[in-house]
């Protein structure tokens, strides 16, 4: 992945909201005197078809697979983000099965994505993210998260959240949340690996405060953060 040739705020000028800018959370790196206006946030981004064709194979991806904690300011491009967030949870079936196995496809985990602009949502059905929360998460989101240094220096970071009652429902209070955190850890592998196919890097963090990630990101009472995967160029 090359820099782009023109600076990313003037990129962004003309290409919001067809681009994410997902300039690094990293206090430097605020906008220039390019930056003329405050772009509008979009309420919903419509993401590109996932590709279902790389240049890795399973086999490379796995060899290839390291956390990586040190990325460079490069943003994702929408393209990248489609295609981490499609290999998550993204559906593959039109009965609505989706990349990563659910017991009795409840599907209990809701995927986020954390830039700087705000926090997005992401709908598997319409395969689109949803603004969720406007502003810069980061700082706070990088407190509440031990002051991790992924956090703040990835241009994205992706959130898996879980709702238990849903698998509840059918598998009991005490059963359950296994079920529920062997999920996420499937969808994370999906995320780590289609990252690890992108030449992007990730590490998938766990230590952080649950209720502070809560409020940070203002999840619904009945959602519970699992994991947090900042990703970017390393
Ligand atoms: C459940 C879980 C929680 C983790 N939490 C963190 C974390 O909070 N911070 C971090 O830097 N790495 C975290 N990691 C990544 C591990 O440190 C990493 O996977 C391990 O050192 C092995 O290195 P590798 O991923 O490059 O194979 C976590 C990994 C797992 C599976």
């Amino acid at each position: 992945m090359h820099k782009p040739a023109v600076p990313i705020e003037l990129l962004l000028l003309v290409a919001l909201p067809s681009m994410l800018w997902l300039a690094s959370c990293t206090p430097d790196s605020q906008p220039d005197a390019l930056m003329t206006s405050t772009p509008v946030i979009p309420q919903t981004i419509a993401l590109p078809e996932p590709r279902l064709e790389g240049t890795l194979t399973l086999e490379e991806a796995l060899a290839k697979r390291r956390s990586v904690r040190e990325f460079s300011s490069t943003p994702l491009t929408l393209e990248e983000t489609s295609q981490l967030l499609w290999a998550a949870q993204g559906l593959t079936h039109p009965a609505g099965y989706r990349t990563a196995p659910s017991a009795g496809a409840l599907y209990p985990l809701e995927v986020y994505v954390v830039l700087p602009e705000g926090v997005y949502h992401y709908d598997p059905d319409g395969h689109r993210l949803d603004l969720h929360l406007s502003g810069d998460a980061c700082p706070a989101l990088y407190a509440a998260a031990l002051r991790q240094d992924p956090i703040m220096d990835a241009p994205a970071v992706f959130v898996i959240a879980a709702v238990y009652e849903r698998t509840a429902v059918k598998y009991g209070k005490e059963r359950s949340p296994r079920y529920v955190h062997l999920e996420a850890g499937h969808a994370a592998q999906n995320l780590l690996l289609q990252a690890v196919a992108l030449d992007l890097g990730a590490v998938p963090i766990g230590a952080f405060y649950d209720d502070e990630v809560k409020k940070v990101l203002a999840l619904p009472q009945d959602q519970q953060p699992l994991y947090l995967i900042p990703v970017g160029h390393p």
